[in-house]
């Protein structure tokens, strides 16, 4: 018997494999991460913030921990989203951000990171898609791979990969809505529009600012989202919560009480945005392809695929049978994990570039 198998034999095979075959799959969204271990699932789903300190430009927080003084920040202390739309904004505090949460991931059993598969935006340009891999890469997470998220999106909310025939998913992130049609494991047509369910608070932010003279914060327009947004009619238009904030004529502290019926225009003006974005990308596609999804309509995945109403509302005005994945917002990430049991898939389908880093280690898939 060889060392590695009495190791084995002494460890049981499932220890020594954790040891040994730590791959790693990050969707680093604008809102949210979420990171899966092979044969570990999920590991980590944390808000995408980090907390800076405004004078020595330092990072004194991450996620969860930077949350907790979003809107409530200490007098030299900020909390910034490093990514918007999907997009890198901030580089070095991406990089921080997903250092920190790479770092976290792997406090288990593992202890080599070798290599990691990112989903990325269509949209990404070459220039945006380097900072992420470079970003990456800074974070010594070993060799980085990168795949298209739509395509993940779909295989993790359960098509196969060898399914010839279409599908249409919609991933609702925060800052966007990818729609990918997907067929024998590619992608055939895919769109990003930079609207999402994060548009959702901003246009509650703005109404309560404007109409009720109350400025308010983020984590606030999300409470009064989950507790009263929905993409249908409410059925009790007179469900209320109050909320607080900054008087805006007098500077004062004050609240107000705010109904189901009073955000249901101002959900609904988004709602409508993110539903023309997916028929004119539905309106794009060669006829055969277009028969499938017709038969077998558009999966939502992503976190807004959860406000109230929003499927109903999307089946209603498609006339197309509309479901949402199990665990919407783990799709993307589920999708990406799958690649690792699929070698061949995986080479063909993730966009790889040289690293940057000359001192990174290269492995071979
Ligand atoms: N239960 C829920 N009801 C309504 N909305 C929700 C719910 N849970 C999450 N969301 C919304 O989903 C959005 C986050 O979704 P997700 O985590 O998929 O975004 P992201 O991947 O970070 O963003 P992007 O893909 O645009 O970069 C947020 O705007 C959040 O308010
Ligand atoms: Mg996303």
């Amino acid at each position: 018997m060889g060392f590695i198998s009495k190791t084995a034999a002494f460890m049981g095979m499932p220890a020594l494999r954790n040891l040994v075959s730590d791959s790693i799959a990050i969707d680093m969204g604008s809102a949210t991460t979420v990171i899966y271990v092979r044969g570990r699932g999920l590991v980590l789903d944390e808000p995408s913030l980090v907390a800076v300190n405004n004078i020595t430009g330092e990072v004194i927080a991450v996620g969860r921990e930077a949350r907790q003084m979003y809107g409530r920040e200490a007098r030299d202390v900020s909390v910034v989203a490093p990514l918007v739309n999907g997009v890198v904004a901030d580089f070095e505090r991406t990089r921080t951000m997903l250092e920190h949460f790479v770092r976290e991931a792997r406090s288990g059993v593992s202890i080599f990171s070798r290599r990691a598969l990112m989903s990325v935006d269509p949209v990404v340009t070459h220039v945006e898609r380097r900072a992420l891999l470079s970003a990456a890469e800074h974070a010594r997470i070993g060799r980085v791979l990168m795949m298209e998220e739509g395509l993940a999106a779909a295989f993790g909310a359960g098509i196969k990969t060898n399914d010839l025939n279409a599908s249409a998913v919609a991933d609702i992130g925060s800052g966007t809505t990818n729609v990918a049609i997907v067929a024998n494991g590619a992608i055939i047509h895919a769109h990003s529009n930079r609207i999402g369910s994060g548009d959702i608070n901003t246009a509650i932010i703005n109404h309560v600012r404007r109409h009720r003279g109350l400025a308010i914060g983020l984590p606030s327009a999300e409470k009064i989202k989950l507790e009263l947004g929905s993409a249908t009619l409410p059925e009790d238009l007179a469900a209320e919560m109050t909320v607080g904030g900054r008087d805006v004529l007098t500077g004062s502290p004050a609240a107000i009480t705010i109904t189901a019926g009073e955000i249901y225009p101002i959900t609904q003006y988004v709602v409508g945005k993110i539903l023309e974005g997916v028929l004119s990308t539905l309106a794009e596609l060669p006829p055969e392809v277009a028969g499938d999804i017709y038969g077998r309509g558009i999966i939502l995945t992503g976190g807004g695929a959860l406000l109230n109403g929003l499927p109903e509302y999307l089946r209603e005005e498609s006339k197309l049978p509309v479901t949402v994945a199990d665990d919407p917002r783990y799709a993307i990430v589920r999708g990406l994990e799958q690649m690792f049991d699929e070698p061949l898939l995986l080479r063909r389908v993730v966009r790889s570039e040289p690293l940057l880093d000359a001192s990174s280690e290269a492995y071979s898939l």
